[in-house]
């Protein structure tokens, strides 16, 4: 089958797509480095052409609220009424486990729009809920940051590694269309403030973390579950040591 995954260059899309061809299928990596903008609509026509799947695993360049929302909503239709006119039969994306509860970050109002569309866009479609990639946690830190201190929420995390997102986004890319949103988180549940420290720690970062109720994550204060998915949960195999350890001997 031909694939084309939009934002196939970044971390979870260039796994996806060497997956998806080792798989025997023709996954095709489309980005404004390939001349697809889906922002500005440039080259979707032409990428969409005689593609039987499209998987969204593009993200906004900016986190300004402003920002996210319109590259969420305007790519949102433009690529949209692409795979409609193209006659896609799949269309796949990748969103964050309790996008649907935290509208008070401006970064998840843009997911639950984006979102929004594909529900609406009568296309056949399956939206993959992960949780927060390992690769992430230092974003994580850096944008609870003031000075040494990282000021983050005790809540529940299941943080996975972009490895296990990319295997399982090949999974449902292939299979057939949810027609709603499936979940896939780590294998273990830690706190968010304990894992960032225990990533700074390994890192030999002296920053420290301080555990807070009422600190904000991109804009949203937690609950104890808002970021942990539910029993069905599709869950990877690698833990955050593991992790941890392949990285510092790359
Ligand atoms: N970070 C997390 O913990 C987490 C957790 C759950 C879900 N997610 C979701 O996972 C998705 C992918 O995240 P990621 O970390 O793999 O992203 P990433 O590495 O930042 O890659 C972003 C991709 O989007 C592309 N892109 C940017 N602007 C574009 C445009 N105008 N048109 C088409 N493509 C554009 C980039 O292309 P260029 O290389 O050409 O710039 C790049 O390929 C996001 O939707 C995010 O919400 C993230």
């Amino acid at each position: 089958m031909k694939i084309i995954v939009i934002g196939g260059t970044g971390l979870i899309g260039s796994k996806l797509v060497a997956l998806l061809n080792q798989r025997g299928h023709e996954a095709v990596a489309a980005s404004p480095n390939s001349g697809v903008n889906t922002l500005t609509g440039e080259g979707l026509a032409g990428a969409l052409a005689g593609a039987d799947i499209v998987v969204d695993v593009a993200n906004s360049p900016s986190f300004a609220d402003q920002d996210v929302m319109d590259f969420f909503t305007t790519s949102g239709r433009n690529l949209l009424a692409a795979a409609a006119a193209a006659d896609v039969k799949h269309h796949v994306a990748l969103s964050v486990v309790g996008t649907d509860r935290l509208a008070d970050s401006g970064y998840f109002r843009g997911k639950i729009a984006q979102e929004k569309l594909i529900r609406e866009s009568g296309l056949p479609y399956t939206i993959v809920h992960s949780t927060q990639f390992f690769e992430f946690l230092g974003g994580i830190a850096a944008s609870a940051a003031d000075g040494d201190t990282i000021r983050l929420s005790p809540a529940y995390v299941q943080a996975i590694s972009s490895d296990d997102v990319a295997q399982a986004m090949a999974d449902y890319t292939l299979g057939a269309p949810q027609n709603g949103v499936v979940e896939i988180g780590g294998p273990e549940r830690v706190r968010l403030s304990d894992l960032v420290q225990h990533y700074l720690t390994f890192k030999n970062d002296p920053r420290k973390v301080v555990a807070d109720v009422h600190a904000r994550y991109f804009g949203a204060e937690l609950q104890e579950n808002t970021l942990v998915p539910g029993d069905d949960a599709r869950l990877g195999a690698i833990k955050v040591d593991a992790w941890l350890q392949a990285q510092a001997a790359r």
